[in-house]
């Protein structure tokens, strides 16, 4: 309420001409803007817009693990690789720490791509093109979009995300033709490089030879590890800096904390299984920051992890 009450029958006044004018001018400033919105969005040049559906983190989970299940053509360090068909509905993921699959696109051809998050909030910036918005769990954006220029882009996470954050980096791929690959080392012999249970292949990882079924197992490992993830902390190549790497580690004694207590245990089969189960019953020492979640595996999965484990002993 002002100070002063105004003077009485103020709006029975006739409102002055200028003040028309004025009025006069904003309406059509308004419509103009209003009309521009509709044109901006198609003929601007700026985010694209997308459509947006409701789904849960374990559903959305499933849908993606299946269409990379079904559609990967190999492994690029632990992340699995899919060029999807042109018009086809691709599911990308973000979770802690990592985005998959990563994703061969043709250029000049449209795509249904599907983002979400598994866990919690993730920032989707696609570089060098500078295209961002933020991904959460429990929904899942549709972006309807046509690649125009042939190269490498970074997906970078651009949400502080926990403590693997810096870690987070996808990979999409823009090829012209097939001879491309190439340049990126996604020249895969076709569909070979899946690790398919029961197939007598001989694998990259074993260095002795083993029973058909170990074989099987040690792939099959291979495969949860990259389809649940894992690879988002623990790597194969010596580098620890969320989690334990895996090469090497089987057999290995390690020191952990058990209530607050600090122990020496040796990496085994029981030990292994314990990690996966109740991760936080045994943390390994120098890894008290990362948290590790609990990964809904069954028992045919832990012992095929476990297998893919002992297989990186002598690496
Ligand atoms: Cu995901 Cu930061």
């Amino acid at each position: 309420m002002s100070l002063l009450a105004p003077v009485e029958g103020w709006y029975a006044k006739k409102v002055a001409r200028d003040e028309k004018m004025w009025m006069l001018i904003s309406f059509v400033l308004c419509l103009m803007l209003f009309v521009w919105m509709l044109l901006w969005h198609v003929y601007g040049e700026q985010n694209p817009s997308n459509v947006t559906y409701r789904t849960t983190p374990v559903e959305f989970s499933r849908l993606h693990e299946a269409y990379i299940k079904k559609n990967m053509i190999g492994i690029d360090n632990g992340v699995p690789v899919v060029k999807p068909e042109p018009k086809s509905d691709v599911f990308f993921m973000g979770e802690m720490w990592r985005w998959s699959p990563a994703l061969i696109l043709q250029k000049g051809e449209w795509y249904n791509l599907h983002i979400s998050s598994k866990d919690l909030m993730h920032g989707f910036s696609l570089q060098p093109v500078n295209m961002n918005f933020q991904v959460y769990p429990g929904y899942d954006y549709v972006l309807h979009f046509k690649p125009t220029e042939a190269g490498e882009y970074k997906v970078l996470c651009n949400e502080f995300c926990g403590i693997g954050h810096h870690t987070m980096i996808g990979k999409i791929v823009v090829i012209e033709n097939d001879e491309d690959l190439k340049k990126y080392g996604y020249d895969f012999p076709e569909k070979s490089a899946v690790p398919a249970p029961g197939t007598d292949t001989a694998p990259a990882t074993a260095t002795e030879v083993a029973p058909a079924s170990a074989e099987a197992d040690i792939k099959a490992g291979e495969l949860v590890y990259t389809l649940k993830g894992c690879v988002a902390c623990h790597k194969t190549d010596g580098t620890a800096q969320l989690a334990p790497a895996w090469n090497g580690l089987f057999g290995k004694k390690e020191k952990v904390k058990e209530n607050g207590k600090e122990i020496e245990v040796t990496v085994d089969e029981a030990y292994i299984r314990e990690s996966i189960v109740t991760p936080q019953q045994k943390v390994t020492v120098g890894y008290e920051q990362t948290v590790m979640p609990v990964f809904a595996l069954n028992d045919e999965e832990i012992r095929q992890v476990t297998a893919f484990v002992k297989s990186l002993q002598n690496k």
